[in-house]
């Protein structure tokens, strides 16, 4: 089974209402027909309008940022994986490093974020990644390993078919930083024997695996070249559609 490439935007906490509209179209009027799925990562608050925008578009899809564990419930503010999925959500972001970082997010809580995620029909997309320091001492590949195990091991072959993992080394988010074609592809290529172990082949094989982490137009090409690397979380660039599109148009 081939993989997919796959070209998704995490908007984070940026873009107003209009604003987030008048990216979505612009996306959409440029886009060229290919074989690359793109996904829209935006706030909540855009979710319905922009599927909306890009329902005539085959391969453009739209993702939340996150979702809460639980199906429903006393829990102020929080957002549940039925109400995505009414707006028309089709993948949903989840451990991204920031959501680790400042909302204290540990691979047991996105296990069961994953599980909410699949059971209303959506599709995960895992986030993982080192810290500098974890980099430095020479246990990336460890970590990276154990956050994998803990987030996805629990699920079946029918269930890890339907995730996307994000490789982000957190040294490199936001930070102008990339990691080396060669960094991201080592990283990839043990994610993938991970699920190999886990899940067998066929599965492991058929995972889209995307780097994450000052992916631009001038170093999309390069990463996405490595045999592992199946694509991009894109921040920064993808706030400019421009930009977006041009990262989208380099595999
Ligand atoms: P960046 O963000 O492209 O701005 O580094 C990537 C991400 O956090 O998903």
């Amino acid at each position: 089974m081939e993989r997919k490439q796959i070209a998704a935007g995490n908007w984070k906490m940026n873009m107003d209402y209009n604003e987030g509209r008048d990216l979505a179209k612009a996306v959409v009027s440029g886009l060229q027909p290919s074989d690359v799925l793109v996904v829209l990562g935006t706030p909540y608050i855009h979710l319905k309008n922009i599927n909306g925008i890009i329902k005539d578009v085959s391969n453009i899809k739209l993702a939340a940022q996150n979702c809460h564990q639980e199906e429903n419930g006393a829990y102020t503010g929080e957002v549940s994986a039925a109400m995505l999925k009414s707006c028309g959500v089709d993948f949903v972001i989840l451990g991204h490093s920031e959501r680790r970082e400042y909302f204290g997010e540990d691979d047991k809580l996105i296990a069961r974020k994953i599980d909410i995620v699949l059971r209303h029909g959506m599709q995960p997309i895992y986030c993982c990644g080192e810290k500098l320091e974890v980099r430095e001492a020479g246990k990336h590949e460890e970590l990276v390993g154990e956050q994998v195990k803990t987030a996805l091991a629990h699920l079946t072959k029918e269930q890890m078919a339907q995730v996307v993992v994000a490789y982000e080394p957190v040294w490199a988010i936001g930070t102008g930083k990339t990691a080396t074609p060669g960094q991201a592809q080592q990283m990839h290529k043990h994610i993938r024997s991970i699920l190999r172990e886990k899940f067998g082949k066929e599965v492991a094989d058929a995972t889209s695996i995307l780097y994450g982490g000052s992916v631009k137009p001038g170093n999309a090409r390069e990463i996405f070249a490595q045999p592992d690397v199946d694509g991009g979380l894109i921040g920064g660039a993808a706030l400019k559609a421009s930009d977006f599109l041009a990262i989208a148009d380099s595999f």
